[in-house]
């Protein structure tokens, strides 16, 4: 049995063990009812969100952009588009949310913008070698006429990293670099002038008052020299590189950005944060992004992608302790986003599922729905026991699983463009969530209209529906999020208990935690008192794919 420190959390830095809860705007509530979330929808339900017992809220991008991707390309980092509402808007949402006590975190895109920025039109019309094309990554080709790209690079949606421009005298020209699409060219961060510039951007949302910045690919922002030619092991990697130096991937420049970045926000008071979205191969690697001087958070994304195996998931939450206790950081736990397989349905696949493959109507071993959902409850019931943060995501709290017979016609992630059909993309957990059963559209707008159709079944997972339901996927949540605050889980240490090969047990203080993985019911003895179990079960054996949460008499 070892005993596990997860530092003693000064009482001030909050995001050591916030629940911070992630808001796809575009799918979360549309106040308008053009059939894309907004702001003042974000407003309007802030109510269900302080319900729900959630500490903060992370928006994803609500800047002013052409929605290449979702607005992951932001023509302008200081305005909303409209699409989502005003900066007026924004400014209500943030107080809305302040008053009812929940901070606000925003999504900042720092590794490239959208090719309709303006420093991006300026490059174009400028000359090579120029002040603006120096803030992105031009490049000549090579070949006699330059019309090879100046290096191998695969773009993480398919295709290459680099497009070649035509020059303003109509001539083939240079290439940019690009690591997504080509809407996405990536800035040149070894430019002062690009630094300079998104200080700026920081401190315009600090000055809005945002508690922190979830920053978008982290770990992209430095290109090795000499941008040498790479071939990553296999395409599940595009995101991390598995264990090789990857040239785009991770670069020791990075931490730099982080380190300046983070003396920014402490001229702010309010404890802001930086968790930085950044696809590593290993918690080693991951934990570097949280040494005391740089992030204050990044996200777990090799607990996120384990699989449903009781060794595997004890394997990762230990080395996680450890590799983030050894720099003094909270280890950030999440299960979904809007780059993966809704959890109720990912854990119950059998194959891998890199991210970008989204699961659509042709694609075989489709994941039975009832061991989804029971597995995703019992990993939240383990999650939300564990010390540190964790972030959740919209509609995981109603148990929401992938949408999984979306239209082609409807699609429109990159990456089902990108590889021509091939990967279905993450279409499939960007749905609009349901709030209303009987509703138009669910009640996510009054028009019905939805951006991506909303599943038929949906309306067994609507908010309503849920909250009238005492055994519902939401009523779990909320207890867990009481009882989290009550018992003090965010901090303090973990103790392993031995359950056996296919049980997760840990004790956290006076609370028992437990999962069964295992094909047999875990008989835990009749000394045991309940205090919330993932899903209904009597006596005081687990079953299979269960979670609770107990004292001992
Ligand atoms: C991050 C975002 C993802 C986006 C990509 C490019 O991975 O989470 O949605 O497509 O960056 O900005």
């Amino acid at each position: 049995m070892t005993e596990l420190e997860q530092f003693a959390a000064p009482g001030s830095e909050w995001w050591r063990s916030a629940v911070i809860y992630q808001i796809y705007p575009r799918s979360f509530a549309d106040a308008s009812g053009d059939g894309i979330g907004d702001l003042p929808g974000v407003t309007s339900r802030l109510d269900s969100l302080q319900d729900l017992g959630i500490d903060a809220i992370w928006l994803s991008p609500f800047m002013t952009s052409p929605q290449k991707d979702a607005g992951y390309d932001v023509a302008d980092y200081r305005d909303v588009d409209p699409l989502f509402g005003t900066l007026a808007d924004f400014d209500t949402m943030l107080a809305a949310a302040h008053a009812r006590g929940i901070r606000v975190i925003v999504d900042l895109v720092p590794n490239h913008s959208s090719d309709q920025h303006v420093w991006f039109q300026q490059a174009l019309k400028a000359a090579p070698g120029s002040p603006e094309r120096a803030r992105y990554i031009f490049r000549d080709g090579k070949g006699e006429n330059g019309e090879i790209p100046p290096n191998n690079w695969e773009s993480v949606f398919g295709g290459g990293q680099w497009t070649r421009i035509t020059e303003p005298d109509g001539t083939p020209g240079q290439w940019y670099l690009h690591i997504f699409d080509p809407s996405q060219p990536d800035f040149d961060w070894t430019n002062e002038e690009v630094r300079e510039e998104f200080r700026g951007v920081l401190r315009f949302w600090l000055d809005r008052g945002v508690d922190g910045f979830r920053v978008d690919v982290a770990h992209g922002m430095i290109k090795a020299d000499g941008l040498p030619d790479y071939t990553p092991p296999s395409e599940s990697d595009s995101m991390g590189g598995g264990e090789d130096d990857v040239p785009y991937w991770g670069q020791e420049g990075v931490h730099d950005i982080y380190r300046d970045w983070h003396k920014v926000l402490a001229e702010y008071d309010g404890d802001r944060a930086l968790c930085g979205e950044a696809w590593l191969p290993t918690l080693k690697k991951t934990a570097l992004w949280v040494r005391p001087d740089e992030m204050h958070q990044t996200f777990n994304f090799p607990y996120m992608m384990t699989e449903w195996d009781a060794e595997k998931v004890r394997g990762v939450i230990r080395d996680s302790l450890e590799e983030f206790g050894k720099v003094g950081a909270p280890s950030t736990w999440v299960l979904s986003n809007h780059d993966v397989i809704r959890h109720a349905s990912r854990l119950a696949l059998t194959a891998d599922s890199p991210q970008g493959d989204g699961i659509g109507p042709k694609s075989a071993g489709k994941p039975d729905e009832a061991t989804g959902l029971a597995r995703a409850r019992a990993a939240t019931t383990i999650m939300l026991a564990l010390p540190g943060s964790s972030y959740l995501y919209q509609g995981e709290e109603l148990g929401l699983p992938e949408a999984m017979e979306i239209p082609d016609e409807f699609r429109q992630d990159p990456t089902w463009f990108r590889t021509n059909g091939e990967r279905y993309g993450r279409d499939g957990c960007r749905v609009p969530i349901p709030w209303e059963a009987d509703a138009a559209a669910y009640g996510f707008n009054t028009t019905g209209d939805s951006w991506l159709p909303q599943p038929e079944e949906w309306s067994r997972f609507a908010r309503d529906v849920e909250e009238a339901d005492p055994a519902s996927t939401l009523h779990m949540y909320k207890t867990l999020l009481g009882m989290r605050r009550e018992f003090e889980l965010g901090n303090g240490s973990l103790v392993w208990e031995d359950l056996g090969e296919s049980a997760i047990a840990f004790r956290r203080g006076d609370v028992y935690v437990v999962a069964n993985l295992g094909a047999e019911p875990l008989e835990l003895g009749d000394d045991v008192t309940f205090i919330t179990q993932s899903q209904r079960f009597d006596g005081t054996a687990v079953p299979t794919d269960h979670a609770a949460w107990y004292t001992k008499n």
